[in-house]
């Protein structure tokens, strides 16, 4: 049984005051002991220490959005797994179509921080997604297979077991337009027999996989009923405690 996990990404929202702000207001709607999905967010860098003096006593995990694969040394501006394990991290995502995008990420890099992560006990939640070109000429699975077997190259399903996939079609993020349930599905199915292919059944069984690309209040039922969807990776609608939780408390 795949327990969901509703992910806030924070994105480079929120200075310091603004995020313990939101934080506080999220513990405050979220009732004790709710133990129904995993809860994670992810502030920036610099308010990770902060935020976690807020949720560390309840079931909101923290989570960072990015990290550097050296242990430590002259890599000026980068974070290490380490570093991001002592604010209390839990989650690290990996391989944002916007760090692809605007920072040269490649699946090269993106398998370096795979291991980097599981490495310090941190989950990586690996994002993959096809552009909208890719998807009008039908590349959408050869883009999602390459990402996959690059991203996890050399990694054995026994060190991958706490993996979680999020598959975030980059013309959903951020842009209003959500991919269908019945596309979102399709692809999520096609990941896990990928998983399955790869890993093996077990870890295709159990590993969580994500739907993100403008979930909103509005729209997580649809999202949620389908039976490969295993949890959200939210942007925008993370933002806003009030309206993260109307998406945490979709079944209420
Ligand atoms: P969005 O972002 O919900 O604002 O579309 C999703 C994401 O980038 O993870």
């Amino acid at each position: 049984m795949r327990k969901p996990l509703i992910a806030g990404n924070w994105k480079m929202h929120k200075n310091s005051t603004k995020a313990v702000e939101t934080a506080i207001r999220l513990v405050d709607l979220i009732p004790a002991g709710t133990t129904q999905h995993d809860i994670m967010i992810a502030p920036p860098f610099t308010a990770l220490s902060q935020v976690y003096e807020i949720i560390k006593s309840t079931c909101v995990s923290l989570g960072a959005q990015n990290l550097y694969w050296e242990k430590k040394g002259a890599f000026t501006g980068e974070i290490s797994s380490e570093m991001l394990a002592s604010t209390g991290c839990k989650y690290v995502i990996i391989g944002h179509s916007e760090r692809r995008q605007y920072f040269g990420e490649t699946d090269e890099t993106v398998n370096k921080k795979i291991n980097a992560a599981i490495c310090a006990d941190l989950i990586p939640i690996l994002c993959v997604g096809e552009s909208a070109q890719e998807r009008e000429s039908e590349k959408t699975f050869s883009v999602l297979d390459k990402q996959i077997k690059n991203g996890l190259d050399n990694c054995s399903g026994d060190f991958l077991k706490t993996l979680v996939l999020a598959y975030e079609p980059v013309w959903a993020i951020g842009t209003g337009k959500t991919a269908t349930t019945e596309q979102a599905q399709e692809v999520h199915q096609f990941l896990r027999s990928l998983i399955e292919k790869i890993f093996g059944n077990q870890l295709a069984k159990s590993i969580r996989i994500l739907y993100g690309g403008s979930v909103k209040p509005d729209n997580i039922k649809n999202i949620m009923v389908m039976p490969d969807i295993d949890g959200v990776l939210v942007g925008g609608a993370s933002l806003d405690s009030d309206t993260f939780y109307n998406i945490i408390n979709f079944n209420a």
